[in-house]
């Protein structure tokens, strides 16, 4: 009787057991083999700007975050005119070559970035003075990189921050020379040179009303005549408090009814104080007064939990506004892999210490990761 009794009860404990290291197990698989972009691989493609050291594969564990958790990569500043064509008709591949391999050997969706842009510009660009000679440059700039990678770039940042903060457009070297029709010829000249990429207007502060307005009809006059653009990248420097929900979903709503693909570019969110309320992302300013001013850079150690679970609360938001789009939104890519890397450690004031992206300083990743992780759609 007692034996008859004891077999259930050891089967139950089995079972129980068993059920138990199954669940384990998948969470472990979970964890060893579930990642960013496969989570959203029906949503959007996940990217993650990629620096020289990571191309030329000096630093290994920034690229395993790469392979494991992204499809589509962005080169921080390897393609940039002052690196890639410093002189004229004098281009240096060694660093993009790289680059694109990585992208195909790992099967990426690679992109360019950027063809036509006022900053990081060659020393000689900014001294032309006319049209012929400038629209000379541009011609030779975007017919060298868009042939040289036809069909394995596919996407390119045709004209990078055309805008001023006011919808107009920027008294750039480009715009001083040709006129506003230097950017519809840089898209010309980048359909001909690789018919088959993406094409991308690609700028700061797109969810600002003022400057969006600007963009919508910079790509009213492109479709006007007929000229090829596929998308508008917003770059999404942000930080914790804006831009609001409200203008990003405008702006979202805005370009995807234009027929483009709206993408977020360069997602970083910076949680050091901005008291001098600076929006936005042109490189060439600099607060030189503010370097080393401790109240600047209040967490030169450490980020507490409270910011933590701050920048978390803010990516989870931005996130579930994203997967609400996801039939509008093709792609984000954040704007470097780790905090170590991240170029607002050192933008708009040198030296500080920022956190704005998903993995920390020990390449570990951070709650603001997890936040995204476990949204349910
Ligand atoms: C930044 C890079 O991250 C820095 O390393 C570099 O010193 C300056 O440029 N908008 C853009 C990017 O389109 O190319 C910029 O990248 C950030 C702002």
């Amino acid at each position: 009787m007692t034996k008859i009794k004891k077999i259930p009860i050891i089967l139950i404990i089995i079972l129980f057991f068993s059920s138990c290291s199954e669940k384990i197990y998948n969470i472990d698989k979970a964890k060893i083999n579930y990642s960013l972009s496969q989570k959203f691989e029906n949503d959007f493609l996940i990217g993650a700007a990629i620096n020289e050291d990571q191309i030329l594969k000096k630093d290994e564990k920034s690229l395993s975050i790469v392979q494991k958790e992204h499809n589509t990569i962005t080169p921080e500043n390897s393609l940039k005119w002052m690196f890639i064509e410093p002189n004229p008709g004098n281009f240096n591949f060694d660093v993009s070559d790289k680059y694109v391999e990585y992208g195909l050997k790992n099967n990426m969706h690679i992109v360019g970035h950027a063809l036509v842009w006022h900053s990081q510009l060659a020393d000689y660009m900014n001294n032309v003075k006319d049209s012929t000679t400038m629209y000379y440059h541009i011609k030779n700039h975007i017919n060298t990189l868009a042939g040289r990678y036809k069909g394995k770039i596919n996407t390119w940042d045709v004209v990078n921050e055309a805008l001023n903060e006011d919808g107009s457009l920027r008294q750039s070297v480009f715009f001083k020379t040709i006129g506003e029709g230097y950017i519809e010829e840089a898209f010309k000249l980048a359909e001909k040179a690789d018919p088959k990429a993406d094409l991308v207007y690609n700028d700061y502060n797109l969810c600002n009303s003022e400057k969006r307005e600007g963009a919508i009809n910079l790509v009213k006059n492109l479709q006007s005549k007929n000229i090829k653009i596929n998308g508008v990248g917003i770059q999404a420097h942000w930080q914790l408090n804006t831009p609001s929900l409200e203008e990003i979903e405008k702006s979202i709503i805005a370009f995807s009814q234009l027929g483009l693909k709206v993408m977020f570019t360069e997602l970083d969110i910076s949680v050091l104080p901005n008291p001098w309320e600076l929006e936005g992302a042109e490189i060439n300013q600099n607060f030189k007064k503010f370097e080393g001013d401790a109240k600047m850079n209040p967490y030169p150690k450490a980020l507490p939990d409270f910011m933590e679970e701050k920048l978390a609360k803010r990516y989870e938001d931005i996130f579930r506004l994203f997967l609400k789009h996801r039939d509008k939104i093709s792609r984000i890519t954040f704007w470097g892999v780790t905090d170590k890397h991240s170029w607002l450690n050192d933008w708009p004031i040198k030296g500080r210490t920022n956190y704005p992206l998903l993995f920390d300083r020990n390449y570990q990743s951070k709650k603001a990761y997890q936040s995204i992780f476990d949204l349910t759609k």
